[in-house]
């Protein structure tokens, strides 16, 4: 069962995309392989593909930054935002303040409110140089209201950094208004709706000075010819993820329906996860889970989220049996 690794446990804990099928991703890499010669050093900065990758959003390809992974333009932005300090948007993905630690940049968190909404004052309160906040954001899973992001683009004084890892499974994205801002950075990641986690390619779309300014401060060659050939077959096969996307939307939906039938809150999710939060201790759960064979990420301990697990939406099959597995672990 290619779903299943090795040790027998589901891992439903770190977003990985199973709609498509590693058949569909072997064929892509294998092609990639057949078109690039590994023994030679190709495209310092990922240069082909955001050729490709600006044709496919309809922006310049001086306006995109290619990484390995969405973490590194992460890391990257950090170090633009070291001076001014940087202004985290929580919960979320613990990237963000390791980044800020590892430059030493002084940090300021901003919470949701209780629903998880994006407050526009609140972040144009903290003094900070470059904010970031991830919509749709993890773990919440929600996309903020476009409106309020868009407010905070406008009014405030730093750089807006906007992780949109999980954008294709959303409503909407600002990567068409990137390149006019004069603030706003939209991050991007082959690692989620495209099922190439393992490859390591993300991006970053903003405006042509800051282009510049973070392909400076990046590394030359940071991106294998492999990871960088197979990204660019994968846009040619767009029809394809975009059906795996839908399905896993249709999934995610069934399943907080489902989980609705239990004593659990499961919260609206616009991403290929569900936050869950449960009417006893969540790491008590994670490890009945693991148990069970399912692995998912206890966010308890994260602001605004007590007792609550985070989730990754597998196909229906394994959604179903982990509904199963959660209901027999809160009936104990
Ligand atoms: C919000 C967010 N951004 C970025 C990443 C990491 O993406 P990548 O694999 O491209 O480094 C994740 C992974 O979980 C994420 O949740």
């Amino acid at each position: 069962m290619p779903l299943e690794p090795p040790s027998g446990v589901y891992r439903l804990s770190l977003n990985e995309n199973l709609f498509l099928p590693r058949e569909f991703i072997a064929e892509v890499v294998s092609k990639a392989l057949e078109l690039v010669d590994p023994r030679l050093y190709r495209d310092a900065y990922g240069e082909e593909l955001a050729g490709k990758l600006a044709e496919f959003h309809g922006v310049e390809a001086s306006e995109v930054v290619v990484g390995a992974g969405a973490d590194h333009l992460i890391y990257l932005l950090a170090h633009l935002g070291r001076d001014g300090g940087v202004a985290i948007v929580e919960p979320t993905f613990e990237e963000y303040e390791r980044a800020a630690k590892l430059f030493g940049a002084p940090r300021v968190k901003v919470l949701l409110d209780e629903e998880f909404r994006l407050r526009p004052e609140r972040v144009l309160s903290a003094r900070a140089g470059l904010v970031y906040m991830a919509s749709p954001n993890n773990p919440t899973g929600n996309q903020f209201d476009r409106g309020a992001v868009e407010e905070v683009v406008e009014r405030f004084e730093g750089v807006v950094v906007v992780d949109e890892a999980y954008a294709e499974y959303g409503r909407y994205t600002l990567i068409r208004e990137a390149p006019a801002r004069e603030n706003l950075v939209v991050i991007r990641t082959f690692s989620k709706a495209w099922g190439l986690a393992g490859m390591r390619v993300g991006y970053a779309v903003t405006n042509r000075k800051l282009a510049s300014l973070l392909r400076e401060r990046g590394m030359v060659f940071a991106c294998s010819s492999l990871s960088l050939k197979a990204a660019e077959l994968m846009l040619e096969r767009w029809g394809e993820v975009a059906k795996a996307v839908e399905e896993a939307k249709r999934v995610r939906d069934w399943m907080r329906e489902e989980l609705g039938r239990l004593p659990v809150r499961a919260y609206p999710s616009d991403a290929n996860f569900l936050l869950v939060r449960l009417p006893v201790s969540s790491s008590w759960a994670r490890e009945r889970l693991l148990e069970r064979g399912f692995a998912v990420k206890d966010v308890g301990g994260m602001p605004l989220c007590e007792n609550c697990i985070r989730v990754t939406v597998p196909p229906k099959p394994i959604a179903e049996s982990f509904i199963k597995a959660l209901k027999e672990v809160l009936e104990r």
